[in-house]
């Protein structure tokens, strides 16, 4: 059964948040500021949702834990239709953004109350380090401790940090020279790759980095060199999964699962291309990377469905657009991306650095959660998968993470400090 009292201090701390901050969203000149005044209030009050999210848990029957699957609950991903909020346990492959936020509100504000946050909601999932099955140990782990590690050095996670990339490297497949994405589907698939799985190479890169071990930096080139080979049509848009033969690295199929149609662009899939190949560049100085980041940051801005205000439809050829969800998690990831990718190409910096501005400013005017509401999330209006009929049009997690990630990273090329 609910507990009451968890109820009434949840109540009163929304009430004491909306009469301190007035339940002004107001939008200041200072972009950066406005929106990390506007998320320092939020997120304090996520903590709280949270908090009550996590003790409904303790009334859940043993049935629905069961099918739950194992460990405790961790961290917010979204929110449900019906307004409800949506923990994960630590293997859902969001369960690192939300301390990400935290670590990037500690880094803005350099506040203790944050780096005790994201510090605890970093730990809550510890055990990932030896979970060996899913790529997606990336967005886990070296979103939360990565970023802890960045900011504090703390030896602790960077023993975590290091497993987990031994861990993530069992998953290569030196036959197709590819890092396995899933392991589910196995009557469909035998080796499924997809485009989202290029955000994990920057936990292999840092692997590298911080060992000098070549297997990290090999493995994570050979998997880029390969999804750029094949995942990748005419035109740089993408598709969403390639199943490659185990062995011998044939391709097998090319497909979709999140997106409209197997030859469709689907938004987010085109997002992660374009961060991954930037990272990729940024790691390891290789022309054919930067190329790559820049087709595809073409492919999506001179796409004549991008809507005039940045935000992309869930999919490209989605086939009701106009009426169709937004997916502003693509835009926040494309911002971050095309901050990163200005510095690298001295004449079009000005082109991605701008458009990059328009998408946060355009985000901060029309797509801001309220304060005090939305269970703390910062963002509305992104789509996790249309053809699932799971998330669409909710706020969720990795959004607002890339959110704080772009806004760090304008801030940073406002004041001509380098990103990295
Ligand atoms: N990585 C899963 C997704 O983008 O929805």
């Amino acid at each position: 059964m609910e507990n009451p009292m968890k109820h009434y201090f949840l109540m009163a701390g929304i009430t004491a948040l909306a009469f301190l901050t007035g339940c002004d969203t107001k939008k200041g000149d200072d972009l950066v500021a406005d929106n990390f005044e506007f998320a320092d209030k939020q997120l304090r009050y996520a903590l709280v949702a949270v908090d009550e999210a996590r003790a409904l848990e303790s009334g859940e029957s043993r049935e629905r834990r069961e099918k739950r699957g194992w460990g405790e609950l961790t961290n917010p991903r979204n929110n449900e239709p019906d307004g409800s909020l949506n923990l994960v346990v630590s293997r859902d492959w969001t369960s690192g953004f939300f301390p990400g936020e935290l670590w990037y509100m500690y880094e803005y504000t350099r506040e203790p109350f944050w780096k005790e946050q994201a510090d605890l909601h970093t730990r809550l999932i510890e055990r990932e380090q030896w979970n060996g099955g899913t790529h997606d140990m990336g967005f886990k782990m070296y979103c939360s401790y990565g970023n802890g590690y960045r900011l504090t050095g703390d030896p602790v996670y960077k023993d975590i940090l290091l497993q987990s990339a031994r861990t993530l490297i069992t998953r290569y497949k030196e036959g197709a020279g590819i890092l396995r994405s899933w392991d589910h589907n196995t009557d469909k698939w035998d080796c499924p790759v997809i485009i989202d799985n290029m955000m994990n190479l920057e936990l292999l890169f840092w692997a590298f980095n911080q060992t000098q071990d070549s297997v990290f930096y090999n493995i994570a080139v050979n998997h880029a060199r390969t999804t750029l080979k094949n995942h990748f049509r005419e035109d740089y848009s993408s598709y969403h999964v390639v199943d490659y033969d185990t062995l011998t690295g044939a391709v097998r199929t090319k497909a979709t699962h999140q997106g409209y149609a197997h030859e469709s662009a689907w938004a987010r899939g085109q997002t992660w291309g374009l961060y991954g190949y930037t990272m990729c560049y940024r790691e390891t100085g290789l022309p054919e990377f930067l190329e790559q980041a820049q087709q595809i940051g073409k492919f999506i801005f001179s796409h004549a469905r991008l809507p005039a205000d940045l935000i992309p439809y869930w999919d490209f050829d989605a086939p009701e657009i106009p009426d169709e969800p937004r997916d502003v998690s693509a835009a926040t990831c494309t911002a971050s991306a095309l901050y990163e990718l200005s510095t690298y190409v001295p004449g079009k910096g000005e082109t991605y650095r701008r458009n990059a501005d328009r998408i946060l400013e355009n985000i901060t005017q029309h797509y801001r959660a309220t304060l005090g509401e939305d269970n703390g999330f910062l963002l509305l209006h992104s789509t996790g998968s249309k053809p699932h009929d799971s998330e669409i049009d909710v706020p969720i997690v990795y959004a607002d993470y890339y959110f704080l990630e772009a806004l760090l990273r304008k801030d940073r090329l406002d004041r001509n400090e380098p990103l990295f």
